[in-house]
């Protein structure tokens, strides 16, 4: 999907030393020039396609590891080594970039159009903050992108796929409901027993998520607690997701934050993760499925998805094969 800021690396993981990447199927090497400001650009190198991320930050600029060739910020190169400092450098030794912000304790990247007024970070205000209260892990999934999304949305599943973990979950999800208000996709479900009357109001799990198209995903378990999970690409066969959660409960809440994100991590995840790596196909279209009243959602969501895909289809010429996945 273009024209969305990605998340691409936790802020705390970009310090002094270039970091290389691939992410939305390009090699990526970020760094952070002189007044600490993440940059981000193409791995390869201009002069002749050494990995910069291997490279170092000599005053403000990255430095190749190869032939010391040095890149600003911006991209131009403003040292050859090898041709002295009184030669001129010639203009079209660049490096190519992308546009970086910084927010919510993670490097976010521009993957669209570069114009002059950006749109701001998305879902600033809602999305859990990091730093006190909150615990951050990431993950890195051989699951494409669609397919992470659909599980995030994806309600019904629990009292199965996580049996393990809520014996005697109710399997009926009724209530439930799912709209669409702009880019966002509602959805709110009660998983109970099936008892043949309507929902009284009390019994059950009460659920609610909300999806900012195309890969945001917020979470409320009852007044204290919130949760993200945000998927990004990482090429065509694997997304990268980071995990949140935030509490407010007064001093416990880090420790409680740290408990969930580590019970989700390491014993719901891998649950999730074993069933959607071996779905078939690993890139649906919705007439693949036999969708129910209860993949609503994920019915929205793949509506969108494929409305974008086309009008992008329109409007742009057909993108560069992605790279393929390390790390
Ligand atoms: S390949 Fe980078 S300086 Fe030669
Ligand atoms: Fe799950």
């Amino acid at each position: 999907m273009r024209d969305t800021w990605y998340p691409v690396l936790e802020s705390k993981r970009l310090g002094r030393r270039p970091v290389g990447l691939t992410r939305l199927g390009r090699r990526l090497v970020l760094w952070r020039d002189a007044q600490g400001r993440p940059v981000a650009q193409e791995a390869a190198c201009p002069h002749r396609g050494a990995d910069l991320s291997r490279g170092r930050v000599v005053n403000g600029c990255l430095e190749c590891p190869y032939h010391g060739l040095r890149f600003a910020a911006e991209g131009a190169c403003v040292r050859v080594p090898c041709d002295g400092d009184a030669r001129p450098i010639r203009a079209d030794l660049r490096v190519k970039g992308y546009v970086v912000r910084e927010g919510l304790g993670l490097v976010w990247l521009w993957w669209g159009e570069e114009r002059e007024e950006l749109s701001p970070l998305p879902w600033s205000q809602e999305l859990p903050e990091a730093g006190a209260g909150a615990c951050t892990a990431t993950l890195t999934w051989n699951v494409p992108f669609a397919r992470v999304m659909e599980g995030n949305l994806d309600l019904h599943h629990f009292p199965f796929a996580h049996r393990r973990w809520a014996p005697g979950m109710g399997t009926l999800l009724d209530p439930y409901t799912a709209r669409l208000e702009g880019d966002v996709i509602h959805t709110r479900g009660v998983l109970r027993e099936d008892d043949g009357k309507p929902w009284n109001g009390r019994s059950g799990f009460v659920a609610e998520i909300r999806v900012l198209f195309p890969h945001l995903v917020l979470l409320h378990f009852g007044e204290l607690t919130r949760a993200m999970a945000v998927a990004t690409p990482i090429d065509a066969e694997n997304t990268w997701v980071v995990f949140r959660y935030r509490s407010g409960l007064p001093l416990l809440g880090g420790l409680v934050a740290w408990f969930l994100v580590r019970t989700e991590v390491r014993l719901i995840q891998p649950e999730d993760y074993a069933l959607l790596r071996d779905s078939e196909p690993r890139h649906p279209a919705r007439e693949d499925f036999h969708l129910v009243r209860a993949d609503a959602g994920i019915a929205l969501w793949y509506r969108l998805y494929e409305r974008r895909l086309e009008a992008q289809r329109r409007t742009l010429p057909p993108a560069p094969a992605p790279t393929a996945a390390s790390g």
